[in-house]
């Protein structure tokens, strides 16, 4: 949807300039980041109850890193991961960052409708400076670190050992640092992550990935030294307001009361 808009209307000079009119177009955020359309929905609180879970265990308040993925593609990575990243980053005084380390189908940025720029990639190609690469994701103070410029190989630009420095000057600087990867069974990538990141969400996505490829995911990430902390299960049938009222509990209109 386009609105127009003139830019000065005081200025005669610029009348009928086409250079004039701003374009504004509708802020367009994937539909399911319910943190940033629907925070005081269902699943806005259902991501707030992981997250304290996750903040309850780490009880002393270090800095982690913490890898969301899952065994095939489509199940919701993506969006799980930004919606925790969000629900940590509502926490007060807590620097918060969202990387996105799937260099083969990178998609935080467009979920986010932000351009891509230097990203992940190029830090750890050591072509952009940290500093440079991370940017706001428009949501409250989270921090992006985006996929960065298109590599052909991706397993080796994450194999380096430079991703370890990263993680650790990410940890300096942020509380929580939520690193959204590829599928674990297509690739090696997120296996490797894994390893390397102090936590691992594994995403499962009922009805679409067979209860046996998310096992095989389980594996591969701990044969891999990754330490798995829970999963985030998408599609529970009768755990939706829509389909159970009793699980709705929207705030009461003021005329209610
Ligand atoms: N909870 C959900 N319910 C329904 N659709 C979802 C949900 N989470 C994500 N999606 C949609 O499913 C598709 C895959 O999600 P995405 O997060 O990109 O998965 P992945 O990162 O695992 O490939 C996207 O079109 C996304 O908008
Ligand atoms: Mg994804």
């Amino acid at each position: 949807m386009f609105r127009r808009k003139k830019l000065s209307a005081e200025d005669p000079a610029t009348e009928g300039d086409p250079e004039e009119m701003v374009v504004i177009v509708d802020q367009a955020v994937n539909p399911y980041l319910a943190l940033f359309h629907e925070p005081a929905g269902y699943r806005a609180e259902q991501i707030r109850a992981l997250r304290n879970r996750l903040v309850a265990l780490n009880p002393d308040g270090e800095p982690k890193t913490l890898v969301v993925t899952s065994a095939v593609r489509a199940e919701g990575k993506t969006v799980a991961a930004l919606n925790l990243a969000m629900a940590f980053a509502e926490l007060e005084r807590q620097q918060v960052v969202i990387v996105d380390a799937d260099l083969r189908r990178p998609s935080c940025e467009r979920y986010l409708n932000l351009n891509p720029e230097p990203g992940l990639a190029d830090v750890l190609l050591g072509r952009v400076p940290l500093e440079r690469a991370l940017r706001p994701a428009g949501f409250r103070r989270l921090m992006m670190l985006g996929a960065g410029s298109r590599v052909t190989n991706p397993a080796e630009v994450l194999g380096a050992s430079r991703i370890d420095e990263l993680f650790q000057r990410l940890k300096e600087r942020f509380q929580y640092v939520v690193i959204d990867t590829p599928p674990v069974l297509p690739s090696t990538d997120a296996g490797v992550l894994s390893a390397r990141a102090d936590g691992t969400l594994l995403v499962v996505r009922l009805e679409h990935s067979l209860k046996k490829q998310s096992r095989e995911a389980l594996r591969v990430i701990q044969d891999m030294g990754g330490n798995v902390l829970g999963s985030f299960v998408n599609e529970l049938r009768g755990q939706d307001p829509e389909s159970d009222q009793r699980l709705a509990y929207e705030p009461r209109e003021a005329e209610e009361d």
